[in-house]
């Protein structure tokens, strides 16, 4: 009997992470060098089989853009997943070393106090590709996802490492909940 899940799931993280990159990879297989940067929000749905059943994302990709913060609660609001992206190499204009993974960490915090107690959630280091520009360790993303209740993958909306992963380990667990 093939069961079928509906899940909601909200992409969080800064402008120019990679969030829009990442669902545009998972959901239609390509990549664009110059993706404009989202205004709101945009959905998406993709179906990907667990064994024998199926999970429906509904994905909500949402703005990273301060301005846009205050839209958040709707989008992640009833979540069943959250994936939260960083840029491991932190290579956006005039912004501090490591301004990305501590955004995400600010939305880890946000989402452990207003979202749901069982949303699971993915911390994905993006921009896995461009390695020789790292500015957070695996091993640093890795320790705070653990203590954290994240599960953490290294990601590369560019070249496909672990995109399908990260929405697959997420659909896992949550039938697993
Ligand atoms: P907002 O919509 O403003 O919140 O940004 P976003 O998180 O959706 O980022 P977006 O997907 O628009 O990507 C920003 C820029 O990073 C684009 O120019 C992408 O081409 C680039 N980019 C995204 N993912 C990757 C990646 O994995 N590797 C590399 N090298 N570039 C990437
Ligand atoms: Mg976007």
């Amino acid at each position: 009997s093939n069961k079928i899940k509906n899940a909601k799931l909200v992409l969080l993280g800064d402008a120019g992470t990679g969030k829009s990159s990442l669902v545009l990879r998972y959901v239609k297989g390509q990549f664009v060098e110059f993706q404009e940067s989202t205004i709101g929000a945009a959905f998406f749905s993709q179906a990907v089989a667990v064994n024998d059943e199926t999970v429906k994302f509904e994905i909500w990709d949402t703005a990273g853009q301060e301005r846009y913060h205050s839209l958040a609660p709707m989008y992640y609001r009833g979540a069943a997943a959250a994936v939260i992206v960083y840029d491991i190499t932190n290579l956006i204009p005039l912004i501090i070393i490591q301004a990305t993974f501590a955004r995400a960490k600010k939305w880890v915090q946000e989402l452990q106090a207003q979202g749901s107690p069982n949303t699971i959630m993915a911390l994905a280091g993006n921009k896995a590709d461009l390695l020789e520009a790292r500015q957070v360790s695996a091993q640093e993303a890795e320790t705070y996802a653990n203590e954290n209740g994240l599960f953490y993958m290294e990601t590369s909306a560019k070249t496909a490492i672990n995109v399908t992963d990260i929405f697959y380990e997420t659909a896992k667990r949550l039938i697993q909940a």
